[in-house]
């Protein structure tokens, strides 16, 4: 019965071995799957529109061409995370239903306006450098799918990571107002990339049941305090400021102290209140309206195609 196809799993689990989709696998687990990474996916598709914005008005055709290809990848990085999402029995059709009303989430950090060029490279920097942070534990992941799927994304990401902090270091050693440009984009990023990686432990349903099933490596203070101690570094080699004033290495924790995100911010982002979530997801939703055609003429086409097979 059941309770011997739960030992199994139970000791594949203790054993960091890999569940694939053909295995049994615990209600639980295979709803809290297509949870995380069906929300993965809305944050990467989602993740375009704010670059995206820059396309037309970067300032040279190299920073156009980069850009260009990293919006690409984020769209290759959604469909790697839907197709994993589709293993365990998910619909895709059905998940981006569930995008556009609002039933499941994407990342809060796409809910910022990018109000500069400085925010490409920002984004870059801190945003892909906190994606890194989350997205290279999941490489071990217990589901193999998503595990695999992370290992290609993470490749893409540093590249990501690297172009953006290239920007800036190219910004930096520009005219002051280009500097000023960089401090003030580090000034509105910083808080919301630390929020990024989730509430903190004492207020994160999932992560106990998530760590026990293999689903996360790390809690969510774990990574956000492992991006901390990565990127105070990098600002200081930049020649920006954090905006945050309790920034400062403990040499007992052999971390840095930070302060304290603003969490009812981070609850009135996911809850659907930040700068920018209806424009996202009405820019979603006329996307996928405007894509019907195509999803009409590629079942019409398939369907004339199995009726001359029958033929
Ligand atoms: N934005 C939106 N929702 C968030 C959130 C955030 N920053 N942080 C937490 N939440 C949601 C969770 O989804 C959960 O709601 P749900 O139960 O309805 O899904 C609730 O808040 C409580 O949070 P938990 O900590 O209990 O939830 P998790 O254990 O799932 O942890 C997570 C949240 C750390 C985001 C985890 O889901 C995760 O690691 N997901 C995979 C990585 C990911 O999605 N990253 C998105 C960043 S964007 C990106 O990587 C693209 C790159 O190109 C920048």
């Amino acid at each position: 019965g059941d309770e011997v196809l739960q030992e199994h799993f139970d000791r594949r689990i203790a054993h960091d071995q890999r569940i694939e989709p053909r295995d049994w696998m615990p209600e639980g687990y295979r709803r809290t799957l297509v949870r995380q990474i069906a929300q993965h996916a809305h944050s990467e598709i989602i993740g375009m529109q704010p670059e995206g914005n820059w396309l037309t008005r970067a300032p040279s055709l190299r920073r156009k061409a980069i850009l260009l290809a990293k919006v690409q990848d984020e769209a290759g990085h959604g469909l790697y995370l839907y197709s994993a999402a589709e293993t365990l029995g998910a619909d895709r059709a059905e998940l981006t239903g569930k995008l556009i009303s609002s039933r499941q989430k994407y990342s809060s950090i796409f809910n910022y306006p990018t109000l500069s060029f400085a925010d490409i490279g920002v984004i870059g920097w801190l945003v892909d450098g906190a994606a890194i942070c989350n997205q290279v534990p999941l490489c071990r992941s217990s589901y193999g799918p998503y595990a695999r799927a992370m290992v290609r994304i993470c490749k893409e990401e540093s590249f990501h990571q690297r172009q953006g902090y290239e920007l800036l270091m190219t910004m930096m050693r520009g005219t002051a107002e280009q500097r000023e440009m960089v401090q003030e984009s580090t000034d509105r990023w910083w808080w919301p990339s630390l929020m990024m990686f989730g509430p903190p432990d004492g207020d994160s349903p999932n992560t106990r049941q998530s760590m026990a099933w293999g689903i996360k490596r790390h809690t969510n203070d774990e990574l956000r305090q492992k991006f901390v101690d990565m990127t105070v570094p990098q600002a200081d080699a930049l020649g920006v400021t954090l905006p945050d004033p309790n920034l400062r290495w403990n040499a007992e924790r052999g971390h840095y102290d930070f302060g304290e995100p603003d969490w009812s911010e981070l609850k009135r982002v996911i809850g659907g209140n930040g700068p920018c979530n209806a424009q996202r997801l009405a820019r979603r939703r006329r996307a996928h309206e405007e894509g019907q055609w195509v999803r009409d003429a590629a079942a019409a086409h398939a369907a004339k195609h199995a009726a001359r097979r029958e033929a």
